[in-house]
Order: structure tokens, then C-alpha cells, then sequence
């Protein structure tokens, strides 16, 4: 089943709360934190603390995606906020290998992702490891970007080789995802959709997400029509 990973970087910090409850309600039903820290990419954004802040104010998953240069540094005190997903980019990671057990290790969910210059064939040695698959569908760094029509390709790549490979790891994509985009997207295999900017809006937060899990059900449906 598809489902929505709301990026609370669009929302309303001074009402954070509030926020999540708003895309919850629309049917958001994973909560994706992205962590920046200046260096892998061009922006700041927040820490464990807000992990620590969110965590009493929903029960849903927190799934952080860490744009950070050292993940290894970071993971102990995202498992101690209450993360239960952390996923970090192939490009940083050195011994991607052993950070992948550091996370799983501190019994969270492990993810790996890749930027739209990254080919899915560097992550091939890792897929039976890994909870999911983040595919960037934007340069990372900041919400509201264009979606990247080559991140379709990769999603629908992934999908052939999580079957080839037997494996049941989840297909992630974040950037640009908008009401416009979900379609094509889920029709290529994704089924964990991140978006931000479609989401949050002053009013209208909860119709956005509603709105935007309908459009992905009937491509998910539409897809699964053609698999029989
Ligand atoms: C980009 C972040 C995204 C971003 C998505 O670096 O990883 O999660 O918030 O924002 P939208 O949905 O606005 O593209
Ligand atoms: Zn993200």
C-alpha cells in the first residue's frame, strides 16, 4: 500500500504540531525529517532535538533522512530521540556496509539513498540490508524543487531488482512529488512518497494530503492491474 511521507521542512515550525496533525489527518501516515548540516548540502535545517520535540506529538513514524557529511556520528542520538527510520546517502558513506548495521544495530529501520547523479547499480551489494530505498528525484537541499523525470527510471529499475533479488525493501522518492507527479511516480514502483510543499498550505494541509493519496491509490491500483 502506498503511503504518504509528509516532509514537515514546508511546514509551519511556530505550529509544528499542529502541522503534523493537519497532514495526519489527510492521511499521512509517515513523518520525514530532513536533516541537513551545511556541509553535503547547501542548507541547515535540524537535529535530534527536533526528533525529541516530535516524538510526543504523534505516534506515527519518524523517518529521517540525514544530508549530513558523517551519519555515523549522528545515529546513536537519533535512535535516543525516538527515530524509527533513518536513512543516509550512499555518497557520504564510506563503509555504507557498516553504517547500515550501526542503524540496525540501534534498532531502527535502515535506509540508504541516491542522488539523481547516482546510479542504483552502487547499491546493489547492500539491497538485502536495507529497509528501503530513497530515490532523490531533486538535487537535495531544499523543498520546492522540480521534479527529475530520471529518478522514474531508477524507481522501476529497483523494482525489477528487488524481484529479480527476491528482497521486499520498500522503493522511497523524494523531491518534487506534487499532485501533478505522484501518478507517474507510483505507476513506476514507488511506494513510500515524499512530499512537502504539495502538503503543507495554510488551511487546506489536510485536503492536500487526502487529495494527493487519491491520485496515488488510483496509480497504484492502475499498476497493480497490470501486474496480473
Ligand atoms: C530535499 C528534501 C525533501 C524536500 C521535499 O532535499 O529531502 O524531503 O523537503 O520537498 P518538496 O516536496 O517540496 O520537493
Ligand atoms: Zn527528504
Amino acid at each position: 500500500m502506498v503511503e504518504l511521507a509528509f516532509s514537515i521542512l514546508a511546514s509551519d515550525f511556530a505550529r509544528l504540531a499542529d502541522e503534523v496533525a493537519s497532514a495526519e489527518r489527510g492521511g499521512g501516515s509517515i513523518v520525514h525529517v530532513d536533516v541537513m548540516d551545511g556541509h553535503f548540502v547547501p542548507n541547515i535545517t535540524f537535529g535530534p532535538p527536533m526528533v525529541k520535540a516530535l516524538r510526543p506529538v504523534t505516534k506515527l513514524p519518524l523517518d529521517c533522512h540525514l544530508m549530513v557529511e558523517n551519519p555515523d556520528a549522528f545515529i546513536p542520538a537519533f535512535a535516543e530521540a525516538g527515530a524509527d527510520m533513518v536513512s543516509v546517502h550512499q555518497e557520504v558513506c564510506r563503509h555504507l556496509h557498516r553504517t547500515l548495521q550501526l542503524i540496525e544495530q540501534h534498532k531502527m529501520l535502515p535506509g540508504v539513498v541516491i542522488n539523481p547523479g547516482t546510479p542504483v547499480e552502487t547499491l546493489i551489494e547492500v539491497l538485502p540490508m536495507v529497509h528501503y530505498v530513497l530515490v532523490m528525484s531533486v538535487n537535495p537541499g531544499f523543498g520546492g524543487q522540480q521534479f527529475l523525470p530520471l529518478a522514474l527510471e531508477k524507481i522501476a529499475y529497483l523494482a525489477e531488482l528487488r524481484q529479480e533479488m527476491g528482497l521486499n525493501f520498500r522503493i522511497e522518492v523524494d523531491g518534487g512529488v506534487a499532485h501533478d507527479t505522484v501518478g507517474r511516480v507510483v505507476e513506476a514502483g514507488a511506494d513510500m512518497l515524499v512530499a512537502g510543499s504539495a502538503i503543507f498550505s495554510p488551511g487546506k494541509t489536510g485536503r492536500n494530503a487526502h487529495e494527493f493519496l487519491q491520485l496515488a491509490r488510483a496509480a497504484e491500483a492502475a499498476r497493480k492491474a497490470q501486474e496480473v
